[in-house]
């Protein structure tokens, strides 16, 4: 049994980011409606928050809704906006008491507007936090960021731009890039998220459906992760 004893604290990854997948399976296996799946897939979010707080991770990333979720049935998006709304609420004073600081990354602008101000006060409240950064994909898709990054650049009249400079253009400006990326429920691919920025991370899937996703796989990821051995092209 994988156990937090194992990890290297000397080791940890910074930045841990992750696609939270398998709600709706996770859902049907138990014969209930997709958003019986969703639900269940809150309770591990406030689980992991709560746990990577603990560990001392300095930033999670959550990817919660793409720019492509919007193509699944309106019930589905609708009550997943509710969702959000009442983890906002619920979770609010946890993240003051706690040290978190709330930041998103996506296209809030779509999002419904009473819920784009609780992200806006969430963000606000919580913005000299410092022990976790707890970051949430919304309405976030790679390229579509990617595409905005060139639009401010243009703006900038920046012609000939470094890394950095495109870098700063992105959502995740002034954070660092993730060390290890994990993907739930088995998929093995990247869905448009943080394309630029995973250039170098480690990846890590796992079988388990999120809503199943519990600390000692978490842990498991982690362990894992400590194996590797990052070159980023040089050799060992
Ligand atoms: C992930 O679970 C949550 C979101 C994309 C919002 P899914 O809803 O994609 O679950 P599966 O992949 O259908 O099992
Ligand atoms: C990725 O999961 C998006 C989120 C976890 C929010 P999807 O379920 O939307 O991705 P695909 O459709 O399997 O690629
Ligand atoms: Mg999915």
């Amino acid at each position: 049994m994988a156990s937090i004893e194992q990890i290297d604290l000397s080791k940890l990854p910074k930045h841990i980011a992750i696609i939270m997948d398998g709600n709706g399976r996770w859902a049907k296996k138990k014969l209930m409606p997709r958003l019986f799946g969703h639900t269940n897939g809150v309770k591990t979010v406030k689980n992991i928050v709560e746990f990577a707080r603990k560990l001392n991770i300095r930033v999670l990333t959550l990817y919660a809704f793409s720019t492509e979720n919007w193509q699944r049935p309106e019930e589905e998006v609708s009550g997943l906006m509710k969702l959000l709304k009442l983890y906002l609420k619920q979770e609010l004073d946890s993240m003051i008491k706690n040290d978190i600081s709330l930041k998103v990354i996506g296209d809030i602008s779509k999002i419904p507007t009473d819920i784009q101000a609780d992200i806006k006060n969430a963000i606000e409240k919580t913005k000299n936090n410092k022990a976790l950064i707890l970051n949430i994909a919304l309405n976030y898709g790679s390229r579509q960021e990617i595409l905005r990054a060139c639009k401010i650049l243009i703006d900038k009249g920046i012609k000939d731009p470094t890394e950095k400079d495109f870098s700063d253009c992105l959502y995740t400006k002034n954070i660092p890039d993730p060390d290890l990326l994990i993907r739930t429920s088995g998929e093995k691919r990247i869905s448009n998220f943080l394309l630029w920025q995973i250039a170098y991370s480690e990846i890590y899937v796992t079988d388990v459906l999120w809503p199943d996703f519990s600390e000692e796989e978490f842990i498991k990821a982690i362990l894992d992760y400590q194996k590797r051995e990052r070159r980023f092209g040089k050799i060992a």
